[in-house]
């Protein structure tokens, strides 16, 4: 069992009040809040410790470089890839499906080639894609969800061609918080000779990933989702890949010799990391790692899960309460809609007792369409929540639904 009190005082801003109120954050699925080892780290950089990498021959660049790489084999072993090589930093996860459509997509597929995202997909997982369509005139196929919030794998098989070039799906759905089944989908991708990028936002924060287990092929996530700092991401990035891709962005760090002629680039993954990096976020990302490792991946799991289960028998008790996202396998992650009002309006009245959830279409404009709905109301849990929060936000919530009657 976690001690969750006194994993709630590593976090300065639990202690703050929002509107008059004790801060309940639900707001996990969108970003979450940063313990103070995260904080200490950043500003012990600055203070003691910064300069920029890979340039300077004196002590202070080197020490930064030295903490920079060291930040990326903490993320090598935490999501147990084989190479320290394969983890590219990347601003966030929306970059990393950026880096892959641009950099594997633009050189590997030509016009007729298919893809293949699922109905669940957040923005970010279709509209690189569609970029790419509009400029090599590819094809997206969409794997179909059932009422529940469960891709269809039968369907999903059936849309393997010849011209399929890759499969591109999110681990857990950050709208209605699915888990997929992702080692199947990989595995029948696989089958097809298709590599599969997996979009890892709300999984990596959440449970335990091991990508060379799961065979995956790219797999990225947001550091600002797993206690990090914003602007800080990660791409996976499978060896027999690296080398089969062009640089995402050209300048300085990424290359070996440059003559206006010719230029000859790095090796991976400084290949795909050009320019001035976010030095102090990636090394305070290796922070938040140290800090998920040290409380531990699979209690950090179980205690969310213990939180979706309690969550979802509360708030699906309100009789005015309709849960969207009703899959068996889910993480911590509660979408709901109420009769006859509009998500905005419960969360503004949520917000003035000092609780916050993300109301909206959770960057998910075409999952809301297949429920025919314009948005949800989303509660997403992290390791600091709490049982006596949730009932809070019941009561809040029983009392707003009243409210507005
Ligand atoms: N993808 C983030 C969310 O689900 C921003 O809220």
């Amino acid at each position: 069992m976690l001690n969750i009190d006194k994993i709630r005082k590593d976090f300065p801003i639990l202690k703050t009040k929002s509107n008059n109120n004790p801060l309940i954050f639900f707001d996990n699925g969108a970003s979450s809040q940063k313990p103070q080892i995260v904080l200490d780290k950043i500003s012990e950089i600055y203070k003691t410790k910064y300069a920029n990498i890979h340039r300077g021959i004196y002590n202070l660049s080197q020490q930064a470089t030295e903490a920079y790489e060291e930040s990326r084999k903490k993320i090598q072993k935490f999501i147990n890839a084989k190479s320290e090589k394969e983890i590219i930093f990347v601003r966030g996860a929306t970059e990393g499906i950026n880096l892959v459509a641009q950099s594997y997509g633009l050189k590997n597929f030509k016009k007729g080639d298919e893809i293949i995202l699922t109905v669940l997909e957040h923005h970010s997982n279709i509209v690189p894609w569609q970029l790419l369509r509009d400029k090599l005139k590819i094809k997206i196929n969409v794997t179909p969800i059932d009422k529940d919030g469960n891709i269809d794998l039968i369907k999903f098989k059936k849309l393997f061609t010849k011209k399929t070039k890759l499969v591109s799906v999110l681990h857990v759905s950050n709208a209605l918080g699915t888990i997929l089944p992702i080692k199947e989908i990989i595995d029948i991708s696989h089958k097809n000779k298709v590599p599969v990028l997996v979009d890892g936002c709300q999984s990596v924060p959440h449970m335990k990933v091991n990508v060379d287990k799961l065979d995956a092929d790219f797999y990225c996530f947001s550091g600002h989702k797993i206690y990090g700092p914003t602007g800080i991401g990660v791409l996976y990035c499978k060896n027999k890949y690296l080398e089969k891709m062009d640089p995402y962005q050209g300048g300085g760090e990424m290359i070996s010799t440059v003559t206006f002629n010719k230029t000859t680039y790095q090796d991976a993954p400084h290949k795909y990391e050009a320019g001035t990096p976010n030095i102090v976020g990636s090394i305070a990302l290796g922070s938040a790692i140290d800090y998920v490792t040290k409380i531990n991946i699979d209690k950090i799991c179980k205690h969310e899960e213990n939180l979706l289960h309690y969550a979802t028998e509360k708030i699906s008790s309100i009789n005015e309460v309709k849960i969207i996202g009703t899959s068996k396998k889910k993480a911590g992650i509660l979408s709901f809609i109420v009769k006859n009002t509009h998500p905005n309006d419960i969360g503004v009245i949520l917000d003035n007792q000092g609780i916050a959830v993300r109301t909206g279409h959770h960057c998910c404009q075409p999952l809301m369409n297949f429920f025919k709905i314009p948005a949800t109301i989303r509660a997403s849990f992290a390791v600091y929540n709490t049982k006596e929060e949730i009932n809070s936000f019941y009561e809040a919530l029983k009392n707003a639904i009243k409210l507005l009657r």
